[in-house]
């Protein structure tokens, strides 16, 4: 009965994602904590056609690099749910708003009915159709705030009896040891952030840590590969320095020493660091419009994330302010708009 008309198709299938899920109606223009918000008001948005997309993973091909693609479920889905109500466990239109800051929590899919799984399978068929990639990012878990929706609804209250599950949690984690079936059966396997954890870890999957070290440290130990991606080391949206000329970004600073000083091993025994596959820094863009504000947020970052992931103990900070100062030279040379002041211009 929940079967929806147009899924069988493998091509184009959901085109209100692009239409609709890919355009906000305003944006945040003051810091995240800022109260009440302000905002600007105006279409903005965008996506990536296929054709644009196989041209992304051959360059990158091209450089020897993969691209990973995420696919956020359960959690994180509004714009998935403004485009699809029926994904939700209230299927009313009015219920969704694509949001027009960084989206928040509770904006979760309704993993009580087929025809979510319907869904994500043929959303998944078309990213593995672009994305030669053997790792698959499935995004938030979710567990940021979704049990008041899942409580109330029959569908998941339902799935919960049948499956035997105790808890909300327990439901999460049947997604995502679903999603796992399905990735698997398809010769693939899955990465998500460390929320996926919660509710008992799928077998094949791969954790990134991003809610401190701490989820990447447990997986590790039960055996489980992890990428780490803490977000007080690691996430690059946040400031370069408290200086109020900085632009607009969440609250925080993350000054460049700070990021050079991160030792992605600490807390895992030799035994275990065999399952640290590595770190990523994050840029969520919610405040960066331009691509001359991506390089300033990126560089000279992505410098010290480069010898945090290869030099381990044989780090030297002098060293390293040393050694970007010749980098800065290429960057002059290449045009990059970095900033220069975080190391002492
Ligand atoms: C995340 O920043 N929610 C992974
Ligand atoms: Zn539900």
């Amino acid at each position: 009965p929940d079967r929806r008309p147009g899924l069988a198709h493998r091509d184009q299938t959901l085109p209100r994602l692009t239409e609709v899920g890919a355009w906000r109606s305003k944006s945040q223009i003051g810091s995240y904590e800022e109260k009440p918000a302000t905002f600007e008001f105006g279409r903005y948005g965008g996506f990536y056609t296929q054709d644009e997309i196989r041209e992304v993973v051959a360059y990158a091909a091209e450089r020897h690099i993969t691209v990973i693609p995420e696919i956020e479920m359960p959690g994180h889905s509004l714009a998935a749910l403004t485009a699809y109500p029926w994904l939700g466990c209230v299927n009313n239109p009015e219920s969704y708003e694509i949001a027009g800051w960084i989206c928040g929590p509770g904006n979760v899919l309704c993993p009580g009915k087929e025809s979510t799984f319907e869904f994500l399978e043929n959303v998944l068929d078309e990213v593995l159709a672009l994305f030669p990639s053997k790792l698959i990012h499935i995004g938030d878990g979710g567990a940021e705030g979704q049990p008041p929706r899942w409580e109330a609804c029959p569908d998941c209250q339902a799935r919960i009896a049948a499956e035997g599950l105790h808890d909300e949690t327990q439901l999460q984690s049947y997604l995502t040891h679903r999603i796992d079936s399905y990735l698997a059966s398809k010769g693939r396997q899955l990465i998500g952030w460390d929320e996926i954890m919660e509710g008992g870890l799928s077998p094949e999957a791969v954790v990134m840590s991003w809610r401190g070290t701490q989820g990447g440290i447990a997986a590790a130990r039960e055996h489980h590969h992890v990428v780490m991606t803490p977000g007080q080391y690691l996430y690059f949206d946040k400031r370069g320095t408290d200086s109020p000329d900085e632009p607009v970004s969440l609250n925080l600073s993350l000054p460049l020493e700070k990021i050079y000083g991160y030792d992605p091993a600490g807390g895992l025994s030799e035994e275990e660091q065999q399952y640290l596959l590595g770190v990523q820094a994050n840029l969520w863009t919610e405040y960066i419009a331009t691509w001359p504000h991506a390089e300033y947020m990126l560089l000279p970052r992505l410098s010290a994330l480069a010898e945090v992931g290869w030099s381990l103990d044989r780090k030297d900070y002098a060293g390293y302010l040393h050694r970007v100062r010749r980098l800065a030279r290429i960057y002059d040379a290449c045009g990059y708009n970095y900033a220069r002041h975080i190391f002492g211009e």
